[in-house]
């Protein structure tokens, strides 16, 4: 019997409260992985309580790691009688940061053999960056009956210069230079809070890596790594997407324990539609005016530029403001998958190659949608909110992927959701 759920979501009650955000996710599922590079336990807190993060848990046991996960509190990995060196097709689809094994087991013992990704299907995803830095590294890698393979008898420093700016290949290489005899300086790097994050938990291991956070990234590698205790920062993207609901609800709401730096580009565009945000330390408070919210036009790019994934819920915010707004997509060629499901909602959106043009409409309503990726969802729970009517999410699951206790934490500020169990 297939057991499928759905979320029903009764729009149109302005969300209106505090609500704390949880840590990030795509820093969670790099640090994880890195403390296969240590010789001694390593715990890690602020871990979101999410499917990503419990995937990484069944996978690093399977490798031998001991885990003592408790969700919510802390995660302790202790990686000495780790002596597993394959990923599994099974274990390895369940998540895009998978690959990061690749690097991790690397660094560890000179070997990996790790099946193809899982992960949101938002474009071909290559990871040919990755491994030309492994390559450059020392590594001999293979990409054959979809397992990718990389080994090493010694890794060493080098200079890599990626040709295109990727997140995932700048995390991989920094993970196995760590462990590599030598320096390896990586050009055109990713900048993103979480390559910082990565960076600072590997230097409270002993690492030296300077420049996380700039384009150019420093790596002393060392032969030995020890434990550590470490908090990941909190979830950009979640951060981003609490104020965006908040927006098209036009509630009141402050986000605490988030960075407000790291939001910038969000705010800005918050502020060119007429939506009042203000900031502290560590909060962000989102209220709208009565009056109607303005189109914008924005595109995507690296940090710190608009964050691709805050594009699909934006993007759902836009289908009610006033005018026409344009969204270029140039980071993931088949990121607007969502926008259908929004023209089932009443939206007005046509869609060139990567630009999605939105015509704004007075309201969106209530009906049956399904979500085709992580931050699609995002978008469907935004435009069930903005809704008359009850919004249907089908396939809900993918929000799980990336957001800790979503319904939750939406209800406590008034939302109206819950979700169901559907039998076939
Ligand atoms: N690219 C290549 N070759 C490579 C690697 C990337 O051509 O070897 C291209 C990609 O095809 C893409 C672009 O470079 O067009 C950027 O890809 P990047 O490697 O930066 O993305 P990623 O590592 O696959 C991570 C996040 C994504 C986030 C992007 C961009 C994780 C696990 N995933 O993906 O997060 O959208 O960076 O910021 O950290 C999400 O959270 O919903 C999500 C998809």
């Amino acid at each position: 019997m297939k057991v499928k759920e759905r979320m029903l979501i009764t729009g149109g009650n302005p969300l209106e409260g505090v609500v704390h955000v949880s840590g990030g996710k795509n820093t969670a599922v790099a640090v994880i992985p890195a403390t296969l590079l240590a010789d001694a336990p390593c715990t890690i807190e602020n871990l979101p309580d999410i499917e990503d993060v419990r995937a990484l848990v069944d996978i690093l046991r399977k490798l031998g790691a001991v885990v003592d996960y408790v969700p919510g509190d802390h995660m302790t990995v202790d990686p000495r009688p780790a002596d597993g060196w394959q990923v599994a097709f099974h274990e390895a689809q369940r998540l895009r940061a998978s690959y990061y094994l690749l690097g991790a087991l690397l660094g560890r013992c000179g070997r990996a053999k790790v099946a193809y990704p899982g992960g949101c299907k938002i474009g071909s995803r290559p990871i040919d960056q990755h491994m030309k830095g492994f390559e450059a590294l020392g590594a001999e890698t293979g990409d054959v009956g979809g397992y990718y393979t990389v080994e090493a008898k010694e890794l060493k420093g080098a200079d890599i210069f990626f040709d295109v700016v990727t997140v995932g290949g700048t995390i991989n290489v920094m993970l196995a230079a760590a462990r590599a005899r030598g320096t390896t300086i990586i050009y055109n790097a990713a900048k993103e809070p979480h390559i910082v994050d990565l960076a600072n938990f590997l230097n409270s291991m002993g690492a030296r890596i300077k420049g996380a956070g700039t384009d150019v990234i420093r790596i002393t590698g060392r032969e030995h790594l020890h434990g550590t205790t470490y908090a990941v920062i909190p979830d950009q993207i979640e951060t981003g997407t609490l104020m965006i609901a908040a927006a098209a609800t036009r509630g009141d709401v402050t986000v605490t324990g988030c960075i407000p730096q790291h939001m910038e580009a969000l705010t800005a565009k918050l502020l060119e539609m007429g939506v009042r945000v203000s900031d502290d330390d560590d909060a962000i408070r989102v209220r709208c005016s009565t009056g109607p919210q303005r189109a914008v036009n924005f595109k995507t790019q690296v940090y710190p530029g608009f964050p691709t994934d805050l594009q699909q819920p934006m993007s759902a915010l836009l289908t009610m403001a006033k005018g026409t707004s344009i969204i270029q997509e140039t980071i993931f060629e088949n990121r607007f998958r969502h926008l259908d499901e929004l023209a089932r909602m009443g939206a007005h959106v046509r869609v060139m190659d990567r630009t999605a043009i939105i015509e704004g409409v007075p309201q969106l309503y209530g009906a049956p949608v399904t979500t085709t990726d992580l931050r699609a969802g995002a978008a469907l729970l935004v435009a069930g909110l903005m809704a008359r009517g009850v919004t249907e999410i089908y396939e809900p699951e993918y929000i799980d992927r990336g957001y800790e206790h979503i319904e939750e934490k939406l209800t406590s500020l008034g939302a109206v959701i819950s979700r169901e169990r559907i039998e076939d």
